[in-house]
C-alpha cells in the first residue's frame, strides 16, 4: 500500500486527500459454465487482488494509471467522452464502470484520478478483469457518496464487461468478488441471485491453484460460442418443456427429452450445463455433511465434464488436472472459463509440497510450460481500506 501511494504521488503530486480500496481475486470451487445458464456456482473470493488509491479532482477528467502497467503511462479520459478505445488497454475496465454507472443515473459530479496494483496472475482465469471492474464501483460509491448496495454495484460491473467490453460472461466473478466472505465460499442461484455463504473449514488440507501459464484471451476464445449453443439447446427443449433455463432441468428430465435437441454436438453442451449444475447443488451438501472426500469426487466429475462434453479444457488444463489426480489430489478440476488459465485442487497437508514438485514436473515434461502453485486463502470481497 505505501508504495502504491508513493507511485500514486509520483504519478498524480501530493495534495493529501488519498483514499485505499481493495478487490479480490476469485475461484470457483465447482459449477462452471452454469452461470449464464440460470444454474449454480460455489466461487470464492481470494486474498490476491487488485488495490487502488484514489483521489476526486476538481474538472471533469479522469486520469488512470497502473503500476502493472508502467510503460502505458497515464491513461487520461474524460468524464463526458467514455469510449471502449482498443489502444487504452486494461484502462477500458474502469472507463467502463464508470461509463454504465452513468447510465444507470449515478451521479459522477467529477474527473478522478486513480493508481492501481494487483497480484493476481494476468490471464490466470482468476477474474483480473471482474476484481478491477468492482474495485472501480468500490471506488465510485466512495468518493461521490452514491447510494448503491453491493449486489447493484455487481450488476452494474458485469453490464460493463457485456455492453463496455464486449464480453458476455455471466455474473459469478462479480458476484464472487462483491460478496466474498474469508473462508466461505458462496452458492449462488444465478436465475434468482439467492445465495447462501458455506464454510470452507478444510481441516487437513490446503486449496492449491496451479496457473497454466497459457495465455487464454477470453474474448477472443470460444466463450461466446459455448452460450450461443446453450441458447440454441434451450429453445429446442422449450419446444415440449415449460422452462426458463436450463438450470431448471434435474439430470433425468434431461435424459427423457434430449430427442428433442438434433445436433449432437449441442446436445453435449447442454447435457454439461444440466450435470453441472445439479452436480454443484450436490457437491455442496457433501461439504456441508464433511464429505470432504465425496466434494473431490464431483470435483473431478466436473473437469471430466468439461473436457469432454462442453470441450473447454484443452491440453495444459488435461495435463495438470491428470496430474494432480496421481498425485493424491483429493478433488482436481479447471477453475473460470477455461481454454488455459488455472486449477484449483484439494490436496492433503502432508502431501503439498511433493505435489507441487511432482505436479510441476510432469507438466513441464509434457507441455514444456512452467505451472505456478499458489495455496489459496479465501478472503473478503471488495471494500475501501
Ligand atoms: C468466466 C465468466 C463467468 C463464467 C465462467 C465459467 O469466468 O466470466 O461468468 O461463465 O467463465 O463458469
Amino acid at each position: 500500500m505505501d508504495e502504491l501511494k508513493r507511485s500514486f504521488i509520483e504519478q498524480f503530486g501530493d495534495q493529501g486527500g488519498l483514499t485505499s480500496y481493495f478487490a479480490p481475486a476469485r475461484v470457483n470451487l465447482i459449477g462452471e459454465h452454469t452461470d449464464y445458464n440460470g444454474g449454480h456456482v460455489f466461487p470464492c473470493a481470494l486474498t490476491l487482488g487488485t488495490y487502488a488509491t484514489a483521489r476526486k479532482r476538481e474538472d471533469r477528467t479522469i486520469r488512470l494509471y497502473s503500476m502493472n502497467f508502467e510503460e502505458s503511462g497515464i491513461i487520461e479520459v474524460q468524464l463526458d467522452d467514455l469510449r471502449f478505445i482498443e489502444n487504452d488497454d486494461w484502462a477500458n475496465y474502469p472507463k467502463g464502470v464508470a461509463a454504465i454507472f452513468q447510465q444507470a443515473g449515478y451521479e459522477i459530479d467529477s474527473g478522478f484520478d486513480v493508481a492501481f496494483y494487483g497480484n493476481i496472475p494476468n490471464g490466470s482465469g482468476l477474474s483480473s478483469s471482474a476484481s478491477i471492474e468492482m474495485l472501480t464501483a468500490v471506488i465510485l460509491k466512495d468518493l461521490f457518496h452514491l447510494e448503491i448496495g453491493q449486489i447493484e454495484m455487481v450488476k452494474l460491473a458485469q453490464k460493463a464487461e457485456n455492453e463496455f467490453i464486449g464480453v458476455n460472461c455471466g455474473i459469478m466473478d462479480q458476484f464472487s468478488i462483491g460478496m466474498g466472505k474469508k473462508n466461505h465460499a458462496i452458492l449462488l442461484d444465478c436465475d434468482t441471485l439467492d445465495y447462501q455463504y458455506t464454510p470452507i473449514n478444510l481441516k487437513n488440507e490446503k486449496l492449491i491453484l496451479a496457473n497454466t501459464n497459457k495465455r487464454r484471451g477470453l474474448a477472443n476464445s470460444k466463450y461466446n460460442e459455448r452460450r450461443q449453443q446453450c441458447e440454441a439447446a434451450l429453445s429446442s427443449l422449450q419446444e415440449k418443456l415449460n422452462i426458463k433455463t436450463l438450470g431448471d432441468l434435474t439430470r433425468e428430465e434431461f435424459e427423457a427429452h434430449k430427442h428433442l435437441i438434433q445436433d449432437e454436438l449441442i446436445r453435449k453442451r447442454a447435457k454439461h450445463a444440466v450435470y453441472e449444475n445439479n452436480r454443484t447443488i450436490e457437491a455442496v451438501e457433501k461439504l456441508n455433511a464433511g464429505d470432504v472426500r465425496g466434494f473431490g469426487k464431483l470435483m473431478n466429475e466436473s473437469h471430466i465434464s468439461l473436457r469432454d462434453d462442453y470441450e473447454v479444457t484443452g491440453k495444459e488444463l488435461d495435463v495438470l488436472v491428470e496430474a494432480a489426480w496421481n498425485e493424491g489430489a483429493i478433488g482436481s478440476r479447471m477453475t473460470g472459463a477455461g481454454f488455459g488459465g488455472c486449477t484449483v485442487s484439494i490436496v492433503p497437508d502432508d502431501r503439498v509440497d511433493s505435489f507441487i514438485e511432482a505436479v510441476g514436473k510432469t507438466y513441464k515434461a509434457e507441455t514444456g510450460l512452467e505451472a505456478e502453485f499458489y495455496v489459496a486463502d479465501i478472503g473478503d470481497q471488495a471494500k475501501k481500506l
